[in-house]
């Protein structure tokens, strides 16, 4: 008797097998092989200039999303983290791309989406800018009025635009897409709302306690209707449910 060694049976293709997803086996830990994924995060604020020196930005310190890119480097899956301003170091085994203001952080974001299996959307981007970048110092005059008026436009909206592009076509599966919804009131209302008008398919809901705070309660709103409240717990706790989320 011969024993033939086979190669294994392929696989039903699903969101977690699609093809262009490396299959290489993840080096930090052991267990039952899952897919290499390229997934794509976002962090910290972005900055939008008034001028050379002084700019529109949000509040935000980066660590939510690092903790997400250092988690899903970890579980050994290829991470690209497009990076506001802020002032923590690369995670290991984390291509970082380094932005300041919106359009700069959608152009890279779009770039790398290309090939990205998730997006994982931390950024808190600002959603104005100033109509123009004064060149050099804004100048007080002498007889200025005691009031100013900053003409502001609209910022493109990074997760819109990417959710509306999650699918892939020629039967692959679409890309998964988190955001994040910073909400002081009827929160729960406006999460659902962002995850309808994103389309994503999770939006993760937490309130202002979490600004620049180690430990967050959080809701993950699914797009199949799902609720789940998760106790107070540490960033990186956090960011390991959302890889769990993108790997499923
Ligand atoms: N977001 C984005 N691009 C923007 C604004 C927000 O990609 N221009 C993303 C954030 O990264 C986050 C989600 O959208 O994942 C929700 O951000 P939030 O600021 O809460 O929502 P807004 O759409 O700005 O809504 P609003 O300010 O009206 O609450």
């Amino acid at each position: 008797m011969r024993s033939v060694l086979r190669p294994p049976a392929p696989r039903k293709a699903t969101r977690r097998n699609g093809a262009g997803r490396s299959t290489a086996p993840r080096p930090a830990r052991s267990g039952p092989r899952r897919p290499r994924l390229h997934v794509l995060v976002t962090a910290g604020p972005t900055r939008e200039h008034i001028d050379a020196v002084r700019y529109l930005t949000n509040e935000s310190s980066g660590r939510m999303g690092f903790a997400v890119a250092e988690a899903a480097a970890r579980r050994g899956h290829r991470v690209t983290l497009v990076a506001g301003p802020v002032h923590l170091p690369t995670p290991a085994g984390v291509t970082r791309i380094d932005v300041v203001s919106a359009r700069d952080m959608l152009a890279a974001a779009r770039t790398a989406f290309r090939s990205a299996d998730a997006l994982v959307m931390a950024a808190a981007v600002a959603d104005f800018r100033p109509r123009r970048r004064i060149a050099g110092k804004w100048r007080k005059k002498d007889g200025d009025s005691e009031t100013a008026v900053l003409e502001l436009v609209r910022n493109p909206d990074i997760l819109a635009t990417l959710g509306r592009a999650k699918g892939r076509g020629g039967g692959l599966p679409a890309r998964r897409v988190v955001g994040f919804a910073l909400e002081t009131g009827a929160g729960e209302r406006r999460a659902l709302a962002k995850l309808r008008r994103k389309n994503a398919d999770w939006i993760v809901l937490n309130d202002d306690s979490a600004l620049n705070a180690e430990r967050a309660s959080v809701i993950l709103f699914g797009s199949d209707g799902s609720r789940r409240r998760l106790r107070p717990r540490t960033k990186r706790e956090i960011a390991a449910v959302l890889v769990d989320l993108v790997e499923r």
